[in-house]
């Protein structure tokens, strides 16, 4: 997708397909009100005659308006004004991005203005927003043994020019480089994800990392299976007896925003650390998941995938922050090496852990991932995981789980995913709940009650977790879809890059 920026009037824009985003309930907005008295008034007779549905994100796709520059023009509902916000308006660009893929003009444009704008969001907000969700709305997952379909990809625009009225400045051009380097970055998360275990392997994580990292310039050291023993990782190994498939430990190393300003090492600010769950496929391991849906299972190594996802869009933006990508990457399987329910490992932190059900992986792997990366001296760590089941359940697949021991970062994070769309909820961590990690054989059991067990899988990762600001994303829920619409979603890269955005922001000043 290209996107560009046009300063002209809505109505004398020569293009295939024009957007514009109406109120169901209120006077035309300045741009409708252009189209309006250029059509002789045909548009607010739409609008008033009830054809347009109030339903945010409700379009109406008119032909040929004499007087109208543009070929076809999409009226996009706004929804009612009084229940206006951020949710009707990224409904309506999401609604935006899937006409610019049905239709059959070769190039689109949006009309974005102030009036249309939810309170206290300026352009520079809108462009990077709906450049990412028009963008991310192409994506398509090419399935790798696809039969290739032919002549039904006529659809769609490939050029699309955002119309603003007044003059654009740097932060609008760079909000657009922003939104379509995340887009492709989310690209990049759902191919992974999408991908089934087979092909999307622990060495396949790494070798997409490795590949990245020689494209972009930054730095990835991956190590094998005889590092992480030489490094004590007692517990991502135990994960990965039981399979066939190698385990890896990723590390990637993007050093932006150094070498300018003249910085010397001692004030240069900490680096941020990302750990993502890469479990390539979660079997449950010799405490086997059921049947149903285990196919699923693949979209285990999501935080992974949002981990190197998040490093191709930052690359992309050329973002000046230092962030290091830690990822943990094994299959759970229940071959006949696999660890059994009641085995004690020792961790690299030297905890040692009951392994009580051989399904709680997740935190086994985090948990090594999370004492290697004090080395770094982070300014904070956020590991980003599919870690429970219990966690869906307690907040459904709306928002992801938040966890944190920091409240700065718990507030900085769920303001990202405010400001992204892509939301977080968070959930308390208090010292009470580690009782019920208690065991008789070990420091610790991997597995607390039948109770709060997004929360007690968190409070089994603070326990590696002391040495610095540290926050949990559950994203169990919210990494990919069931049912029809299958598939990864991309989350939370759009949280993650928008956290990232922000911290660049302030070492700028
Ligand atoms: N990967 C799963 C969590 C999961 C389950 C994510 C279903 C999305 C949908 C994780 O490794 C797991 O199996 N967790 C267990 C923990 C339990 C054994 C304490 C769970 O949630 O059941
Ligand atoms: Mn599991
Ligand atoms: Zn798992």
């Amino acid at each position: 997708m290209k996107f560009t920026i046009k300063i002209t009037s809505p109505e004398k824009t020569e293009t295939g397909f024009l957007a514009l985003c109406v109120f169901a309930d209120a006077p035309l907005p300045p741009a409708g009100q252009t189209v309006n008295e250029a059509c002789q008034g045909r548009l607010s007779g739409f609008v008033s005659s009830g054809e347009l549905d109030e339903k945010a994100g409700s379009t109406l796709l008119l032909h040929g308006l004499a007087g109208v520059a543009a070929k076809r023009i999409l009226l996009v509902s706004l929804g009612k004004s009084r229940s206006f916000g951020d949710k009707a308006w990224r409904d309506a660009l999401t609604a935006v991005g899937k006409a610019i893929n049905d239709t059959l003009a070769k190039d689109g444009a949006v009309v974005l203005e102030e009036a249309t704008l939810p309170a206290g969001r300026d352009l520079a907000w809108a462009l990077r927003q709906a450049s990412r969700i028009i963008a991310d709305g192409t994506y398509k997952f090419d399935a790798p043994c696809a039969k290739k379909e032919n002549g039904s990809t006529k659809r769609g625009a490939r050029k699309v020019a955002f119309v603003l009225s007044s003059e654009s400045d740097q932060p609008q051009k760079e909000a657009i480089r922003h939104g379509q380097a995340i887009a492709e970055g989310m690209a990049l998360a759902k191919d992974l994800g999408n991908s089934g275990a087979n092909a999307c392997t622990p060495v396949r994580l790494a070798e997409t990392a490795l590949a990245l990292g020689k494209q972009f310039k930054f730095e990835v050291d991956v190590l094998k299976r005889a590092d992480m023993e030489k490094l004590g990782m007692g517990a991502l190994l135990s994960v990965a007896r039981g399979s066939c498939q190698e385990p890896r430990f990723i590390v990637m190393h993007y050093r932006g925003g150094q070498g300018k300003g003249g910085k010397n090492a001692s004030s240069r600010p900490r680096p941020i650390v990302l750990v993502g769950k890469g479990i390539t496929f979660d079997s449950g391991g010799i405490s086997l998941k059921p049947g149903a849906e285990m196919d699923e299972m693949k979209y285990d190594m999501s935080g992974a995938a949002s981990v190197i996802g998040v490093f191709k869009a930052i690359a992309l933006m050329g973002l000046p922050v230092e962030v290091i990508g830690l990822i943990p990457a094994a299959e759970n399987m229940p071959g006949g090496n696999a660890s059994r329910p009641g085995d004690v490992v020792r961790s690299m932190s030297g905890q040692t852990i009951e392994i009580l059900n051989t399904d709680a992986e997740g935190r086994l792997i985090l948990c090594d991932a999370l004492t290697y990366a004090e080395r770094f001296k982070p300014d904070c760590v956020i590991d980003i995981a599919t870690l429970t089941g219990a966690c869906v359940i307690a907040l459904g697949k709306i928002p992801s789980g938040l966890l944190s021991t920091d409240d700065a970062l718990a507030d900085e994070l769920t303001q990202s995913g405010l400001n992204s769309g892509d939301r977080v909820w968070r959930l308390p961590l208090w010292e009470e709940y580690q009782e019920s990690l208690k065991s008789n054989f070990a420091d610790m059991a991997n597995v607390g009650n039948r109770f709060g067990g997004a929360i007690t899988g968190a409070a089994f990762l603070s326990r590696f977790a002391g040495a610095y600001k540290w926050a949990h994303l559950d994203i169990a829920g919210t990494a990919w879809l069931s049912g029809n619409a299958k598939g990864s979603t991309g989350r939370p890269l759009p949280l993650l890059a928008e956290f990232l955005i922000g911290r660049a922001k302030v070492r700028e000043h």
